[in-house]
């Protein structure tokens, strides 16, 4: 199965594809993860992508269609997450080429409903670890007392650079500017699923699994 997990920063879009890939042998695909990736690396395009993306803008099209037809080739059974991916309707547009170049297709898209005041205190109070990165929040998820990561055991916690308040609010505006577009984009494909992304993560889990059904 191929997804599309879509919402505003923040809706819990890696949360939930941790917890597909465990319950239902999918990959995550996050460009998010990936151009941070870059960024560490210290490749030419992860240098050229960090101060937009700690200004919270929208890398470019072209870059992240690049990284996305990167990881589809090869063969992969249980299908991807797309998560973060696509954020523009050129980007929806690409990914259905790309999908259709594998001979596969989207079996749906799942659009997280979050408001924005829930959105501004997830973000700023999210940390993860440095070893795999597990999604950890100061009020809802606290890294565990024993200081270790549930998942891996790692004991390093990062914060983003662009979970800041001012980032947040231009990452905001590009999401109802180039990305809500997409909802009625899949609407009008038969392809949208909405769930209520508010609850507690294992109740989001829950919708999400009913949807996909
Ligand atoms: P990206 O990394 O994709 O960031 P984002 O879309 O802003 O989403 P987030 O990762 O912030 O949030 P999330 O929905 O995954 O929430 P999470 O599960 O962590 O992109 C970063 C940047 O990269 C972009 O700004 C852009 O510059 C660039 N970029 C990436 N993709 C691009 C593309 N396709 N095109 C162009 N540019 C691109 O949860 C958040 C917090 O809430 C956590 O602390 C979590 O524990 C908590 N939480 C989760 N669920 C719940 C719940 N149900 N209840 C309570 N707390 C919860």
């Amino acid at each position: 199965m191929n997804i599309i997990l879509l919402g505003p920063p923040g809706a819990g879009k890696g949360t939930q594809a941790r917890i597909l890939e465990e319950g239902w042998g999918m990959i995550q695909l996050s460009t998010g993860d990936m151009l941070r990736a870059a960024r560490t690396s210290g490749t030419a395009m992860g240098q050229k992508v960090a101060a937009i993306m700690d200004a919270g803008e929208l890398v470019t099209d072209e870059i992240v269609i690049g990284l996305i037809e990167e990881k589809l080739e090869g063969d992969h059974g249980g299908g991807f997450i797309f998560d973060g991916f696509p954020r523009t309707l050129a980007q929806a547009d690409a990914l259905g080429d790309l999908l259709e170049r594998h001979g596969t297709t989207l079996d749906a898209v799942v659009e997280m409903q979050v408001d924005d005041a829930a959105l501004v205190a997830r973000i700023t109070a999210r940390s993860t670890c440095g070893s795999c990165g597990e999604v950890y929040n100061d009020n809802t998820k606290p890294i565990p007392a024993d200081g270790k990561c549930s998942n891996c055991g790692g004991t390093e916690f990062k914060r983003r650079a662009d979970d800041n308040e001012e980032s947040l609010r231009t990452r905001l505006m590009e999401y109802y500017k180039k990305t809500s577009p997409l909802i009625g984009y899949y609407y009008a494909k038969g392809q949208l699923r909405s769930v209520d992304g508010l609850g507690e993560i294992d109740a989001v889990a829950g919708e999400i699994a009913g949807v996909l059904g």
